[in-house]
């Protein structure tokens, strides 16, 4: 165990691992061709957003632990030096899990047995204080340390109860019961471990730091510290929350060093089109070589590249995927399109909606309300 560092000087650690291997199956169809930290949020993959807030918080060094589509992530972002950063990717064999797949990096870490190694979740917009939380590690001394964030409605999550000096007593996956719900405190996603307690993990087989790991680790008596940061948080496993955390960005409600252009009502990247009465508000995002046409109304929506939005359609809060197709006056509002699917004119595609890749969708066939 590291000993604790009273005079809680300013610190920051130079090494992280980044949990990108799931396979991302809430973001379906999203991630069919692309893994969750790859799909675009504002412009960039949104491991990008991640990798830009790690260097900016003093890392270097990032370890990539890679297991879904694995292929994907080197030849995009390469050695890092584009960020500053040195990158190393690591593929299992297996997917092994959150813990296996920290454990499975660890001949890669270059930090000492009693040296902080930071630890992220690939689908989290944030903007934790990261250095907040290493000093929270270092000035506590604990073992492990934890982001908590608070939710209205924990029961979707792991909660995290802490004691009056912020040590954790428990991990509660998800509860159901009111009794059940004894904090509002969550697990958040990110961590800092002593780099000696990845070492303790076992190698080789599944594991799952927030089943296994943590629990164990809190049963033998080590030290689990948890620190609230009530910050901007988003997990964005679901096509919703994706849509919501691009949009943020966009209107800089979600920190990112990473967002290319000015905040603002829209990001149009270069090689759009869009016409010039076409309205695009509330955050959205149009891709390279995508097309708005005449009249078209795009609020909160993320239109990816060379997909097109025919004139006089709507999309509110909806993603459309690479190269797909909406149709004339059709109205998408919390959809979810795949990539080169195409939906005919004349649609009306609600909440929760979402169409598979290259599925197509005939003139006039689904509405929610009378023609
Ligand atoms: P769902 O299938 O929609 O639940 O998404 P997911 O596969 O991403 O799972 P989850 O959100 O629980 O994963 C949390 C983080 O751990 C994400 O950043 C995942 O990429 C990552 N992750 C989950 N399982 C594995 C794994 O087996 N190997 C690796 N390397 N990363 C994983």
């Amino acid at each position: 165990m590291s000993s604790p560092d009273p005079a809680g000087s300013r610190s920051t650690v130079t090494e992280a691992i980044l949990l990108v291997g799931g396979k991302g199956t809430r973001l379906r169809p999203l991630t069919v061709n692309t893994p969750k930290p790859m799909v675009p949020a504002a412009g960039v993959p949104f491991l990008t957003h991640q990798l830009a807030r790690a260097k900016a918080a003093g890392v270097d060094h990032v370890v990539m632990a890679t297991s879904y589509l694995a292929e994907v992530f080197e030849p995009y972002f390469g050695d890092g030096s584009a960020l500053g950063l040195e990158l190393e990717y690591v593929t299992e064999d297996e997917p092994l899990g959150t813990g296996g797949a920290i454990r499975n990096v660890a001949p890669r870490l270059r930090s000492a047995a009693d040296e902080p190694v930071l630890v992220f979740n690939g689908d989290i917009l944030t903007g934790l204080d990261i250095r907040a939380l290493v000093d929270t590690h270092r000035g506590s001394g604990a073992d492990v340390s934890l982001h908590l964030t608070r939710v209205a409605d924990p029961r979707a999550f792991g909660l995290v109860p802490t004691d009056g000096e912020g040590r954790v007593t428990a991990f509660l996956e998800k509860p159901q019961t009111p009794e059940e719900i004894v904090t509002d405190q969550i697990n958040a996603g990110a961590y800092v471990f002593t780099r000696s307690v990845i070492d303790s993990i076992p190698a080789d087989r599944p594991v799952s730091v927030e089943r296994e790991t943590f629990p164990g680790l809190l049963a033998e008596g080590a030290h689990l510290q948890g620190m609230v940061d009530s910050t901007y948080w988003l997990d964005l496993g679901t096509p919703q929350a994706f849509v919501r955390g691009s949009a943020d960005l966009v209107l800089g409600r979600a920190p990112s060093p990473a967002v290319p252009g000015r905040r603002g009502e829209r990001l149009v990247l270069d090689g759009a089109e869009v016409a010039p009465d076409a309205k695009l508000t509330a955050g959205s995002v149009v891709g390279a070589g995508a097309r708005i046409g005449a009249g078209a109304v795009v609020e909160g929506s993320t239109i990816l590249a060379d997909a097109t939005v025919a004139p006089g359609a709507t999309v509110r809060n909806s993603l459309v995927g690479a190269g797909a197709h909406i149709g004339a006056g059709t109205v998408l509002d919390g959809a979810v399109i795949g990539d080169g699917a195409i939906v005919g004119e004349g649609n009306e595609l609600r909440e929760g909606v979402r169409i598979w890749c290259y599925a197509r969708i005939p003139d006039g066939a689904v509405r929610f309300s009378a023609p």
